[in-house]
Parts: structure tokens; C-alpha cells; sequence
């Protein structure tokens, strides 16, 4: 073979083997896996020693409209026999305005889960690329549908008479999270479950304790082959190898969603669209008891103990 036959060949085998990637990396992203994580917080909460139902907390991030192969009736099909709490969805809708429409639908479609407490959400980084009064037209459409949108704010729910104040801190990415803004609606008496969309917060969250918190954000990388050193720009966790899972710092549990959609390019390599089961089971200690109660006090700030299915 002469010189320039043999480069025509290694052009064309080079051309192959990248198209056979592509494909096989397009094909991920119709491949969720679905992740169980069971949650054990040993926790002060007003329960009268009664153990509480553990909540059981869908959890999607990252939908990205304008790339996404999984569609909200496939989830719907696949979860509809599973009791659901709650429906968490941690930001990144979508880039564009005209793919609004096609957000609302997907969440539209997803609520026949008819989740027992509701569906809430934030907004992402992507999400703050609209102009504010096409946010603005997002938002409204998403809490008209009853998927309350969380900026800086916490609500607090009564879940078979407990305490759980869901708080949602704006994102932290594009600078907009508000610690005490957003936790100034959550005393110490209930649960505190914190949904955010860069889990980057969590370095900084110092005296705002929470229970449990869920993220998503760095797409598991997305292009995780070999490694995905494209995140290491994007804030200090992933240089502390947390881009995905579950992980904890300072003791307080957080977990970090691959999301459901893809960014730049619908393609995903060692990495695949993610939907998240969380279980939630709180220890609660008796309030009736001082002696309980006084243990309770000093076990405020103890990590939880933890179980993954
Ligand atoms: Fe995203």
C-alpha cells in the first residue's frame, strides 16, 4: 500500500470509528438509569416518637428541552404504579423561549403521577439565559400547572403531621443564591430538605444546616470519557471528584443528579440520563421526654445515618 493509500485508509477508519462513537454515545441518551437512594436522618423533630412514613421524593434535573431523548409519558408509564410524596425537579428547563411551551407540556404530563405533596422546583443556570419576562411566562406556566417554583424561599408542608420545609436556593452559578432569604421561612422544628441547582453551594452553606439536599448541574459529565476535566470550570466540587451521586460534606448529606436532558449536544459517553428515587426516612426523637429531648438537642447536628438501595 503506498503512503497515500494507507492515509486514505486511516482517514476512513478514524472517520468509522468516530461516526460508531457518535451513535453509540447518541444512543445513551435514551437509556436512563433510575437510581434508589434510601436516606436515614437521625434528627430533633416533633414527631412524639412516632417514626415517620418515609417520603419518597422523585427527583429529575437538568430537562433541557432543546436536547432530551426520554419523554415525561415514558416516565409517567414507568412510575405509575409507585406511591410518590413529592416531585422534585432541580433547574435547567431549557435555553430558549420557543421551547417554553414544550417544558410545560413535559411537566403537565409528568403531574398524572399526581405526586401527594406536590411538585416543586428551581431554576438553573440555562434557565436565567431568557429574558426575565420570558422567565417570568415560565414560571407563571410551571406554578399554574402546580409545579411551584422556588426562588430563594421555603415552604413548609404538614406530611402525616410533620414538619418538612422544603427550601429552594436560586442558583449559584449565576450568583443568585440567598442563604437567609431562603431558609427564613424553616425553623429547626422540621425537616429541612433544600433543593438547589449547583450543588457548589454546599461549600458555602456554613450555619444553614439542612437535612438532605439535591442538585444537578454537571450532567455526570456528560462526555465522561476519559474524565470530564471540562468540569473542573465549574466551581470547586469537581475538583474534589463530586460530580455525581451521592457525597456529603461537613457531615450533611447532598446528592448530585446526571440529569435528564443533554447541553451542547445530544450525545452522553459513560454517562446516561438519570431519575432519581429518594427515600427519606427520619429517626424522629421523642419531644416528650426532656431527657429525649435534651439527647435530641445535642444530636442536631450529627450526621445522618445512611443506607443506598
Ligand atoms: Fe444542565
Amino acid at each position: 500500500m503506498t503512503g497515500r493509500k494507507g492515509d486514505i485508509v486511516t482517514w476512513l477508519f478514524g472517520l468509522c470509528a468516530f461516526l460508531i462513537i457518535l451513535v453509540f454515545a447518541y444512543r445513551n441518551t435514551f437509556q436512563a438509569n433510575v437510581n434508589r437512594i434510601a436516606i436515614s436522618i437521625n434528627r430533633s423533630v416533633q414527631t412524639n416518637g412516632l417514626e415517620q412514613e418515609p417520603l419518597r421524593i422523585l427527583h429529575l434535573s437538568d430537562l433541557h428541552m432543546e436536547n432530551i431523548s426520554i419523554t415525561a409519558e415514558q416516565i409517567v408509564a414507568d412510575w405509575k404504579d409507585e406511591p410518590l410524596d413529592l416531585i422534585a425537579i432541580t433547574g435547567d428547563f431549557l435555553d430558549r423561549a420557543r421551547n417554553i411551551p414544550k417544558a410545560l407540556a413535559f411537566v403537565k404530563t409528568l403531574l398524572a403521577l399526581k405526586p401527594k405533596y406536590g411538585a416543586y422546583a428551581v431554576f438553573g443556570n440555562h434557565d436565567y439565559v431568557l429574558p426575565p419576562d420570558q422567565l417570568a411566562i415560565l414560571k407563571e406556566g410551571l406554578n399554574r400547572l402546580g409545579c411551584r417554583v422556588l426562588q430563594n424561599e421555603a415552604v413548609t408542608l404538614d406530611c402525616n403531621g410533620n414538619k418538612l420545609h422544603l427550601i429552594g436556593i436560586d442558583d449559584f452559578a449565576t450568583r443568585r443564591s440567598n442563604l437567609s432569604k431562603a431558609f427564613a421561612g424553616a425553623d429547626d422544628k422540621g425537616i429541612r430538605l433544600v433543593l438547589t441547582h449547583d450543588p457548589n453551594i454546599v461549600l458555602h452553606m456554613g450555619p444553614y444546616h439542612y437535612d438532605y439536599l439535591l442538585a444537578g448541574h454537571f450532567h455526570g459529565g456528560q462526555i465522561h470519557w476519559p474524565k470530564p476535566y471540562h468540569l473542573w470550570k465549574m466551581g470547586k466540587l469537581p475538583r474534589m471528584n463530586m460530580v455525581k451521586g451521592l457525597h456529603f460534606y461537613h457531615g450533611r448529606p447532598f446528592y448530585i443528579s446526571e440529569g435528564l436532558g443533554q447541553t451542547g449536544i445530544n450525545i452522553r459517553l459513560r454517562s446516561r440520563p438519570e431519575i432519581t428515587l429518594h427515600t427519606l426516612r427520619v429517626q424522629a426523637h421523642s419531644n416528650t421526654n426532656p431527657a429525649a429531648a435534651q439527647a435530641a438537642k445535642a444530636n442536631l447536628e450529627t450526621a445522618p445515618a445512611l443506607a443506598i438501595d
